[in-house]
C-alpha cells in the first residue's frame, strides 16, 4: 500500500517506535522473541509464563481495568457478541461473562494448549462461552461475526506486517477492534526499565518475556502507521505508565 511511502517504504521494516522513532528508541527494539513464541520452548515454561500473567493481571486488577474497557464499548448493545483472540489464560473473558449477564464470548488463542487448558476450564462448561483456536492473523470467521474483538497485551508479539494484517482481520469480523496493549516508554525511561527487569529476565521467564515485550512495543505513531497501512482508521490513547488502547474500525 502506498500510505506514508515517503516515511515508511515497507511496513515490515517499519521500527517499533513509528516512522519518526529516534536514533535512541531504534536501538531500543529487538527481532528476539518471547518464549510464548518459540516453538523449540517446553510446553511447561509457557504455561507458567501464562499462568504468572494471569496471577499478575488479578493482583493489579488488570483484567478487571480491561473488561471495564470491553464492557464500556459494547454498553449500548443488547446481547454483544465478543471475541478474544490471544486470550492465554481466559480471565478477561471470564470476567465479561461474570460482569455481563447476556455477553457471548468466543475466547481464542493460536496456542493449542492454552486453548486446551482454557476449554478444560469453567470456560468449557459457560454456554456463553465458545472456546476455540484462532490466529489472530487470519480468523476463520465470516465478515460482520462479532460486535466486538478485543486482543490483550499480545498486539507487540506480531511483526508489524502481521499487526497490520490482526487490524485488518479483527475488523473484518467484528464492528470494532479494541487493542489493548504495553505502552512503549520514553526512552531514557525504557532504559532505566530495561536495567531494572535484565537481572530478573536471566532467571525468571516471566521476565525474560516481559523485557522482549518492552522492546517490542509499539509507540502510538507505529499504531496509527498501522492502521493506515491496513487502511483502518484507528483512535490510539496511551499513557507511559499504564496500558495503551487502540479502537480500530473498518472506513466508510
Ligand atoms: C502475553 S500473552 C497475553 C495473554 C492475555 N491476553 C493477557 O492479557 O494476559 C500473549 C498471547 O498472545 C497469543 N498469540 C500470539 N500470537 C498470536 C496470534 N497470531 N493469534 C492469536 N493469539 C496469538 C499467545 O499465544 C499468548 O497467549
Amino acid at each position: 500500500m502506498a500510505y506514508m511511502a515517503n516515511e515508511v517504504t515497507d511496513i515490515a521494516d517499519m521500527p517499533r517506535g513509528g516512522p519518526d522513532a529516534s536514533w535512541l528508541d531504534r536501538l531500543l527494539e529487538t527481532d528476539c522473541p518471547e518464549y510464548l513464541d518459540r516453538d523449540d520452548v517446553d510446553d511447561e515454561v509457557k504455561r507458567a509464563i501464562v499462568s504468572a500473567l494471569d496471577r499478575i493481571g488479578s493482583l493489579f486488577g488488570e483484567h478487571d481495568r480491561n473488561a471495564a474497557l470491553v464492557l464500556r464499548e459494547v454498553a449500548d448493545i443488547v446481547d454483544p457478541t465478543i471475541l478474544e483472540l490471544g486470550a492465554g489464560h481466559g480471565a478477561l473473558s471470564r470476567r465479561l461473562l461474570e460482569q455481563h449477564p447476556t455477553a457471548h464470548v468466543t475466547v481464542s488463542d493460536v496456542n493449542p494448549e492454552s486453548v486446551a487448558a482454557m476449554a478444560a476450564s469453567d470456560l468449557g462448561d459457560n454456554p456463553r462461552a465458545t472456546v476455540r483456536p484462532v490466529d489472530a492473523t487470519a480468523i476463520d470467521a465470516a465478515d460482520g461475526s462479532f460486535d466486538l474483538a478485543v486482543f490483550a497485551l499480545s498486539f507487540h508479539h506480531l511483526r508489524p506486517a502481521q499487526a497490520a494484517r490482526v487490524l485488518a482481520e479483527g475488523t473484518r469480523v467484528a464492528g470494532e477492534m479494541l487493542v489493548i496493549d504495553l505502552p512503549r516508554v520514553p526512552s531514557p525511561l525504557h532504559v532505566a526499565k530495561l536495567a531494572a527487569l535484565a537481572p530478573l529476565a536471566l532467571w525468571w521467564p516471566f521476565a525474560h518475556d516481559g523485557l522482549i515485550s518492552s522492546l517490542r512495543s509499539y509507540s502510538p505513531s507505529a499504531l496509527r502507521a498501522l492502521g493506515a497501512h491496513a487502511g483502518i482508521d484507528v483512535d490510539v490513547s496511551t499513557n507511559p505508565f499504564d496500558r495503551q488502547v487502540v479502537r480500530a474500525r473498518r472506513r466508510g
